[in-house]
C-alpha cells in the first residue's frame, strides 16, 4: 500500500513536471537579473511585470546585456558578457533597434519586428537626438520598463493619450526653444478647440490625433515635401479618414470633401499644377484647430486670398441679407469644396445662373433689373469684343493695317477681370463703371475697323474710276493716232 502511494506521488510529480514542461515558460532557466532585482525591490523589476516585452519573453539582458544565468551581481553585470548598463540617450534607438530595426540590424534573434528604428533615425526627432542628449528617444513616447501594447488604452501612444505625450515637449516653450526657437508651441492648445480634439478628449480614439497627420516614427519637418502635411500631401492625409465611408459612418457628415476638392479650381491648381498658393484643406480649416468655418467666418477664410471679392461682398446688400438667414457667404454661390471656374452664365436667370437660385425675373423682385443690367454690361464687353475682333479680322483680310486697334483690344481683358470682381458689389452701376474703359476700347476698335473697311472700298472705287478714265483716254489716244495716221496716208 505504502509502495502504491509512493508510486502515485512519484507519478503525480512526473505528470506535473511534464505538463509544466510542455507549457514551456517555467522550464526556462530563472532570469537571475530579474530575480535579484525583484529581491532588492528595484522599481524597474516591479514595473517590468506589466511590460509587453516581459510577456513576450524578452529579458533584462536582452536590452542591457550581461549574463542572466549567474547569481552574482558582478558576474552577471559584466561588460565582458556584453553588459552595457544604462544606455546613453543617443544609444537607446540602437538598443531597441536590435529587434525593432530593419534587416541591417546585427541582432540575431527571432525578434525582427519592423524597421521602426530606421524610420525614427531619419525623422526630425532622430536628428534632434543626434544634436543633443535631450532630444526625443523611443522611451519619450513609449515609456520604459512598462511599455504597453500600442492598442492598450493605457499606452502613452494610444490615440486618446498620444496628444498629451507629444505635448509634453511640444507645449513646453523652454524645452522646444533649445532646438528650434521659431517653432510654435500652441498645437495641443489649439487642438483641444477643434472637433478632433474635443472628441478625442471625450475618449473617442477615431478623430485625428497628432500621429494621424504627422505619422509616428518618420515625422518630418512640415516644410519637407515628403511630410504628410506638406501642402500637396495634405488632402490625401485628411482623406484617409474623411473619404472612408465606413470609418466615418457613425458621424453623419459627408465623405465627399476630397473627391469634390480634387475636381475644384483649387484642387487642380494645387495637385495638378503644383501651385502652392492654392488652398489645401488646412488653408481653410486650420492646422490644429480643424473646425468647419462657420457661416460668419467663411468670407474671411476665402478673403485671406481673394481679398477684393471679399471686400466688395462685405459692402454689398448680400452680406446682411445672407447673415440674417445664416447663409455661408461665398460658399452659397461657389460651393465650399467643389469651387468651379466661374463664368458669366452664373449671372442672369439662365439654367447655370446662381442669382436665379434666390431671385426671380419678375417685376416684383427688386433685384431683377440689376441682375439683367449686370448681365447686359458683361455681355456688351464680351460680345462687343468678339464683334470688334471679327470686324478687324475682315479689315486685315482686305489688306488694311489694323494692328493698333487689334493691339488696343488686349486691355479689354483688364476691364473684364475688374467687372467680374465688381460683380460682388451686386450693384449694376458699379459693374458698369468697372466695364467702362473696356467698353470704350471695344467701341473705338469697332469704329476703326469699320473706318478701314470703308477706306478700302473707297480706294477700290477710286481705282476703278481712274482705270476707266485711263482706259477711255487710252482708247481716245489710239483713235487719235489712227486718225492722224490715216490723215498722213492721204
Ligand atoms: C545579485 C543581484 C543582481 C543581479 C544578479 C543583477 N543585478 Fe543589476 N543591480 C543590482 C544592484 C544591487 C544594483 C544597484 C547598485 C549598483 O548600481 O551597483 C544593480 C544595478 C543595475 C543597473 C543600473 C546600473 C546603473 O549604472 O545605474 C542595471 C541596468 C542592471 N542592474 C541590470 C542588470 C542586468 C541586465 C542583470 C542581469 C544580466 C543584472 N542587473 C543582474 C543587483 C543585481
Ligand atoms: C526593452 C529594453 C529594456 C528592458 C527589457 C529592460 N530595460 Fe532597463 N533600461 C532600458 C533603458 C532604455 C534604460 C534607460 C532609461 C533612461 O535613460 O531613462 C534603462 C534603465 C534601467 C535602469 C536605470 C534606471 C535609472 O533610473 O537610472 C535600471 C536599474 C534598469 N534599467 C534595470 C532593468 C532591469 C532590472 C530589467 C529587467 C527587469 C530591465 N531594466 C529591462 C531598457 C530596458
Ligand atoms: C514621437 C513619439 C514616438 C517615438 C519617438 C517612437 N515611437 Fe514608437 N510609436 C509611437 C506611436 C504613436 C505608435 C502607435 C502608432 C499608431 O497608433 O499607429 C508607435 C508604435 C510603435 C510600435 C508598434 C509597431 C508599429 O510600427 O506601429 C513599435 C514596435 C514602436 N513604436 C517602437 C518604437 C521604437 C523602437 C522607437 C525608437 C527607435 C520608437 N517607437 C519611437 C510613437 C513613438
Ligand atoms: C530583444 C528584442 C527587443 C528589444 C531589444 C526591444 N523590443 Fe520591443 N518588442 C519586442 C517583442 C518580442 C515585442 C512583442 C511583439 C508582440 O507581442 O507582438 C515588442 C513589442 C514592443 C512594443 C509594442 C508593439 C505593439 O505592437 O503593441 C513596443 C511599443 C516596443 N516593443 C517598444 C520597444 C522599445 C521602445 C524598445 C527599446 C527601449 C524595445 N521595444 C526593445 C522585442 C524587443
Ligand atoms: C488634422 C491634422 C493635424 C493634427 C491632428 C495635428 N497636426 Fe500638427 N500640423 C498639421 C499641419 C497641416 C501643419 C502645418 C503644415 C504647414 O504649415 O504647412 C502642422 C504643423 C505642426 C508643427 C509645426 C509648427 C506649426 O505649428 O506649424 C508641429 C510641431 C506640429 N504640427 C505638431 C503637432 C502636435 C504636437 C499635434 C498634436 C497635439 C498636432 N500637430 C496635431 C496637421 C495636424
Ligand atoms: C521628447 C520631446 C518630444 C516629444 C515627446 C515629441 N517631440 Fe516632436 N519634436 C521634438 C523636437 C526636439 C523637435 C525638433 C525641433 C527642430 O529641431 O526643429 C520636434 C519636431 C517635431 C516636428 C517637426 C516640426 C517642424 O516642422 O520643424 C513635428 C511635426 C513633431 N515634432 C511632431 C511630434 C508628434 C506628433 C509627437 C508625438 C507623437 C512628438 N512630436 C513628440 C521633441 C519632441
Ligand atoms: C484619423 C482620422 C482623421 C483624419 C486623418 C482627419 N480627420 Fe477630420 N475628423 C475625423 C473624425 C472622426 C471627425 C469627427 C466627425 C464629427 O463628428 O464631426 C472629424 C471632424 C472633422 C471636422 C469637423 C466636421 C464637422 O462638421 O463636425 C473637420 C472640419 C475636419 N475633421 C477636418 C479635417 C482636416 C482638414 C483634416 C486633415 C488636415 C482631417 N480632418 C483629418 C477624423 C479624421
Ligand atoms: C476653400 C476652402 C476649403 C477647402 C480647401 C476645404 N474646405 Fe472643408 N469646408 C469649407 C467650408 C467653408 C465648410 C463649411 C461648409 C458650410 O458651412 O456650408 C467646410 C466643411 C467641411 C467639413 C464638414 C462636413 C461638410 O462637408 O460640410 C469637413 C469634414 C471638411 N470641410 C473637410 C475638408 C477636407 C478633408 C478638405 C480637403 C480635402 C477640405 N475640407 C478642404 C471650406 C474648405
Ligand atoms: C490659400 C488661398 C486661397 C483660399 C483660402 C481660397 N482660394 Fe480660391 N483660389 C486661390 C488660387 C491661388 C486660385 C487660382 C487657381 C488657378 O490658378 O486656377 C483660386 C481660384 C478661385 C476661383 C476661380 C477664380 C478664377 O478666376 O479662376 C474661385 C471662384 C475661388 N477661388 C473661390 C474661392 C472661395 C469661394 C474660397 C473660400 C471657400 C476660396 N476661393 C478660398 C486661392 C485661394
Ligand atoms: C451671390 C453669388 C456670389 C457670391 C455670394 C460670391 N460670388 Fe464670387 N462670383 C459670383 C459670380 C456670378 C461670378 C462670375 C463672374 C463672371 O465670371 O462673370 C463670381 C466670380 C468669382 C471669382 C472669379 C472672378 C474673380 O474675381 O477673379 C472669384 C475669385 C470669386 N467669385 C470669389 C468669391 C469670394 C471670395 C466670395 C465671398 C467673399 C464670393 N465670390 C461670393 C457670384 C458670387
Ligand atoms: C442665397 C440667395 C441669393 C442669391 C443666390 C442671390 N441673391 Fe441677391 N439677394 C438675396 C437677398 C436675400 C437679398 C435682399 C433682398 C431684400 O432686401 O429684399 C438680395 C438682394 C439683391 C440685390 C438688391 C436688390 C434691391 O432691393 O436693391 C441685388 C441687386 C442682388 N441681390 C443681386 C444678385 C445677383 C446679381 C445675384 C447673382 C450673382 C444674386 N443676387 C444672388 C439673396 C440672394
Amino acid at each position: 500500500m505504502k509502495m502504491i502511494r509512493l508510486l502515485l506521488v512519484v507519478w503525480c510529480t512526473f505528470t506535473l513536471f511534464a505538463v509544466v514542461g510542455a507549457s514551456g515558460q517555467t522550464m526556462k532557466p530563472v532570469d537571475k537579473c530579474l530575480s535579484c532585482h525583484t529581491d532588492i525591490g528595484s522599481d524597474e523589476a516591479t514595473a517590468y511585470m506589466t511590460d509587453i516585452h516581459y510577456k513576450a519573453g524578452v529579458t533584462c539582458a536582452d536590452c542591457h546585456g550581461g549574463d542572466p544565468t549567474v547569481e552574482d551581481q558582478d558576474a552577471a553585470m559584466n561588460p565582458k558578457k556584453g553588459y552595457v548598463g544604462v544606455p546613453k540617450p543617443s544609444s537607446i534607438p540602437e538598443m531597441c533597434g536590435k529587434c525593432h530595426g530593419s534587416e541591417k540590424s546585427t541582432f540575431k534573434t527571432a525578434y525582427h519586428l519592423d524597421d521602426v528604428m530606421d524610420e525614427f533615425l531619419a525623422s526630425v526627432h532622430g536628428r534632434a537626438l543626434s544634436q543633443s542628449s535631450k532630444g526625443p528617444t523611443c522611451i519619450s513616447c513609449h515609456g520604459i520598463h512598462n511599455i504597453l501594447d500600442i492598442n492598450s488604452v493605457k499606452s502613452p501612444v494610444y490615440p486618446t493619450n498620444v496628444t498629451k505625450t507629444c505635448a509634453k515637449c511640444h507645449s513646453d516653450p523652454d524645452y522646444m526653444k533649445k532646438f528650434n526657437p521659431g517653432l510654435p508651441v500652441d498645437q495641443y492648445e489649439k487642438y483641444l478647440t477643434s472637433v478632433h480634439g474635443k472628441l478625442n478628449k471625450a475618449g473617442d480614439p477615431k478623430p485625428a490625433t497628432c500621429v494621424s497627420c504627422h505619422s509616428n516614427h518618420l515625422i518630418r519637418s512640415v516644410k519637407d515635401p515628403r511630410s504628410p502635411v506638406y501642402p500637396m500631401n495634405i488632402p490625401r492625409t485628411c482623406a484617409k479618414c474623411h473619404s472612408d465611408k465606413s470609418y466615418m459612418a457613425q458621424y453623419n457628415i459627408p465623405t465627399n470633401q476630397y473627391a469634390d476638392y480634387k475636381q475644384s479650381v483649387h484642387g487642380i491648381a494645387l495637385l495638378q499644377n503644383s501651385d502652392l498658393s492654392a488652398p489645401a484643406c488646412n488653408s481653410c480649416h486650420g492646422n490644429h484647430g480643424a473646425v468647419p468655418p462657420g457661416a460668419s467666418s467663411v468670407a474671411s477664410v476665402c478673403g485671406t486670398c481673394h481679398q477684393a471679392n471679399s471686400d466688395l461682398f462685405d459692402k454689398s446688400v448680400h452680406r446682411a441679407a445672407f447673415a440674417k438667414s445664416n447663409l455661408p457667404g461665398c460658399v452659397v454661390c461657389h460651393s465650399n469644396h467643389l469651387v468651379r471656374q466661374p463664368s458669366d452664365t452664373m449671372i442672369g436667370f439662365g439654367p447655370e445662373s446662381v442669382c436665379g437660385k434666390c431671385h426671380k425675373d419678375v417685376p416684383t423682385d427688386s433685384a431683377a433689373s440689376s441682375i439683367l443690367a449686370i448681365q447686359a454690361t458683361l455681355d456688351s464687353l464680351t460680345v462687343g469684343r468678339t464683334d470688334a475682333e471679327s470686324l478687324l479680322g475682315h479689315a486685315e483680310q482686305l489688306g488694311m493695317d489694323v494692328s493698333d486697334a487689334s493691339y488696343s483690344l488686349k486691355d479689354v481683358n483688364q476691364s473684364l477681370v475688374e467687372s467680374r470682381v465688381q460683380v460682388h458689389s451686386f450693384n449694376a452701376s458699379l459693374v458698369k463703371s468697372a466695364a467702362e474703359p473696356g467698353l470704350k476700347i471695344v467701341g473705338n476698335a469697332q469704329v476703326s475697323a469699320l473706318g478701314e473697311i470703308k477706306e478700302y472700298y473707297f480706294r477700290r472705287e477710286g481705282l476703278g474710276v481712274a482705270t476707266l478714265i485711263i482706259t477711255a483716254l487710252a482708247v481716245l489716244l489710239f483713235l487719235k493716232i489712227k486718225q492722224i495716221e490715216r490723215r498722213s496716208e492721204k
